[in-house]
């Protein structure tokens, strides 16, 4: 008998878990894959941390029952370095939160400045804080926050075009700021700003090493699940805000979604299918 794929649930206030699932998808494991978006509440970067405690959790605890996923990744900096012991808390399977990466980044800096780019929240949280203190000490972190970045994402992955000005003033935050023209690596520490790789290599002033967390979250969750080789499956997508999510159907559907589903309010948070789609 063959057995079920192991199922994963991954989540993000909008399109930038799909950075993550993208790097689960091809790390090459049978993998069953769901995506929610919390696109209601969409950008978490400016929500206070009390909301996002108070709503993440509960969320996932309710989509876990609905969905009956083996693992959760909440594929979201903004929520990880906020809720994580709260996601955990409220769930019986394995939850992999994403962290900024900066470990890997004091590893690989030369000059001993790393940039940090991140959403507002992130970049402020105290979990970030301890991050550097435990792991990069020695090190100057120049911090930019931007919920712009997170917003040309969107735009970009509904086939739209994004102000420029998203990315010249991430620029400018970081290496524009006393220290900053000797940054060497940058630890993007939002599941968005991947998805503009190739945009802020173009705008950065000279060549850097990016960083994302991406292959380290895809290698702890077959590690944690124990994933077989083979192909991923991508099963079903659910929006908090199904009108909004009707414009990036196209993105999910080249990764091979073809079902949607409309994930109701608070407390409830009710999965229903959304018209056109199959079931849900
Ligand atoms: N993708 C999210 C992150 O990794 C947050 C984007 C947002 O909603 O502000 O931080």
């Amino acid at each position: 008998m063959v057995n079920a794929m192991k199922r994963v649930l991954v989540f993000d206030s909008g399109v930038g878990g799909l950075s993550v699932l993208d790097a689960i998808a091809a790390s090459g494991h049978a993998l069953e894959l769901d995506y929610v978006a919390d696109n209601a509440w969409l950008p978490y970067g400016l929500k206070s941390d009390a909301e996002l405690r108070g709503r993440v959790p509960a969320l996932l605890a309710r989509l876990s029952e609905q969905w009956a996923p083996d693992a959760v990744v909440v594929a979201c900096n903004t929520a990880s370095t906020i809720a994580l012991d709260a996601v955990r808390a409220a769930l019986a399977i394995p939850v992999v939160g994403v962290v900024p990466p900066i470990k890997p980044a004091a590893a690989l800096t030369r000059t001993g400045v790393i940039g940090l780019l991140a959403t507002p929240a992130t970049v402020r949280r105290a979990y970030t804080n301890d991050l550097i203190q435990q792991f990069a000490p020695d090190k100057r972190v120049v911090r930019f926050g931007s919920a712009a970045l997170v917003q040309a994402a969107e735009q970009k992955l509904r086939g739209e075009p994004f102000d420029p000005a998203a990315l010249s003033e991430a620029m400018e935050g970081l290496f524009g700021v006393p220290g900053g023209a000797d940054i060497d690596v940058i630890a993007l520490a939002c599941t968005h700003f991947p998805l503009l790789a190739q945009e802020l290599a173009a705008a950065a002033p000279r060549p850097v090493v990016w960083l994302d967390s991406g292959e380290a979250i895809a290698r702890r969750v077959a590690h944690v699940l124990i994933a077989e080789h083979g192909a991923p499956r991508m099963r079903r997508a659910g929006f908090t805000d199904a009108n909004a999510a009707k414009s990036v159907f196209g993105a999910f559907d080249a990764r091979g979604f073809a079902t949607f589903a409309q994930i109701g309010g608070a407390p409830v948070f009710d999965a229903a299918p959304i018209a056109d789609s199959a079931s849900a």
